[in-house]
């Protein structure tokens, strides 16, 4: 029996987990059939004009299934089939032989380093990127009263982390509202919340609920002109734009694999700059942290980000961060950005002369991402969402954060022109202008 074998699996499931059908969120059609990545990786993207069929050829490399329309990136991201087959080739692999694998992580770690402009020395393989933001706002050590600015849209994997260091050290936390109309206003609103206690700015990249893409340079050169520690949430920017760590000159960021990327579920990267490494205390570090240690006496960590890595880890699992650098670095990575760019604007076209509906992701070139999030006085966010999804198959995600009951479209490589149409016309049968 293939190990792809559909029909079988979905009995396994069905009985393993009874009422997973009977909720409706798992269903036979709502998986395709799985297809070797040798069918459709003829000759590498990178050797190829752009065109239609690139892009076709781009969606037929996922196993994501037609059944409904998947506009939901920012929320998780599929796999392509490359890395889904190298994913399960390397597991049935290990678990026949019984073997951990762990070599194969200190394999992805240089080619996961250059994918974001970083030396391997500063890349740590996380969970996701929650686990990325707590490692750094638990470690940074900080006195009670001391400040730390974050973006007001950040993301509870990007808040709470701050939040609990206010519940545990007195820290204190101030916002800044980030739909500014241009990138200098909003590195204004930054500058004017620092004060002499201010001692670290920490942003989401691209934020999660409107899709602002942050002026990450210009706020890394505030705050070393304030001497502040400079952390960047990226789980919404990984696999979406270019990012080149060291010019940009954050002192830490951390994403998510399984969003934009395209790795599995439960993978992620934290990086630490190489000059900031001590200044982070490990605080939760086990075998595998450490360059050596005697009982009882003594212990002296590895001289790496590493170290906040311990334990028995899911080497095909971090494997899969590499293979999706990969697969992401053949198609490119800068046509990557403008695709999303080009099928984000093609539905504000549909949108934005219907006066009914409000797009609240910015208008300026330079803050603008592949997330189109909008809403309409006219109907409930919830009620519009639920007639797109049941009635017309489309994945989107509500936005309740900060109040603002909208509506978010993720557009990726998979998406398509005639995808973003059908969007747009049913959004503007639903809604009249
Ligand atoms: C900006 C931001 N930060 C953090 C997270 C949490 O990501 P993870 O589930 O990988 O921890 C998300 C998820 O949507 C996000 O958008």
């Amino acid at each position: 029996m293939s190990p792809f074998d559909r029909r079988k699996f979905l009995k396994r499931s069905a009985l393993a987990l009874p009422g997973l059908t009977a909720l409706g969120e798992v269903s036979q059609r709502d998986f395709a059939p799985f297809e070797p990545s040798g069918r459709v990786f003829t000759r590498p993207f990178k050797e190829r004009e752009v065109n239609r069929d690139f892009w076709d050829d781009v969606r037929d490399s996922y196993a994501l299934s037609d059944a409904r329309t998947y506009m939901n990136t920012g929320g998780l991201g599929p796999v392509s089939k490359q890395v889904l087959e190298a994913f399960h080739q390397r597991t049935v692999d290990l678990q026949t032989r019984s073997e951990t694998g762990h070599a194969l992580i200190e394999t992805a770690r240089e080619p996961v380093a250059s994918f974001f402009g970083a030396s391997p020395k500063e890349i740590c393989f996380t969970r996701n990127a929650t686990e990325g933001n707590a490692i750094v706002a638990s470690g940074l050590r900080l006195d009670p009263g001391d400040e730390v600015i974050i973006d007001a849209s950040a993301h509870p994997g990007g808040a709470i982390p701050w939040l609990n260091q206010l519940n545990l050290n007195g820290l204190v936390i101030r916002t800044f509202e980030p739909d500014a109309s241009s990138p200098e206003e909003l590195v204004a609103r930054i500058a004017a919340l620092i004060t002499p206690k201010t001692k670290v700015i920490s942003v989401s990249h691209i934020t999660a609920p409107t899709g602002i893409l942050l002026p990450v340079e210009a706020i890394s050169a505030l705050a070393k002109t304030h001497g502040c520690w400079f952390h960047i949430d990226g789980a919404q920017s990984a696999g979406m734009i270019p990012i080149n760590l060291h010019d940009i000159g954050c002192d830490s960021y951390a994403t998510s694999g399984h969003k934009w990327l395209g790795a599995l579920h439960g993978t992620g990267i934290l990086y630490i700059a190489e000059n900031g490494l001590d200044r982070i205390q490990p605080t939760e570090i086990g075998a595998y942290s450490d360059a050596g240690y005697s009982l009882p006496r003594s212990l002296t960590y590895i001289d790496t980000a590493r170290r906040h890595e311990s334990g028995t880890r899911n080497a095909p699992l971090i494997e899969s961060v590499q293979k999706a650098c990969s697969f992401l670095s053949d198609i490119g990575i800068g046509r990557i950005q403008q695709r999303g760019i080009d099928l984000a604007q093609r539905l504000r076209n549909h949108l934005q002369s219907n006066t009914n509906i409000e797009i609240l992701s910015p208008k300026h070139d330079a803050l603008k991402t592949s997330i189109l999030t909008f809403r309409s006085p006219l109907m409930d966010f919830s009620t519009l969402n639920q007639k797109l999804s049941n009635d017309q198959q489309f994945r989107l995600r509500v936005v309740t954060e900060q109040e603002l009951n909208a509506i978010r479209v993720s557009l990726h490589i998979f998406n398509t022109e005639e995808g973003v149409d059908r969007l747009g016309e049913a959004i503007n049968a639903i809604i009249p202008s």
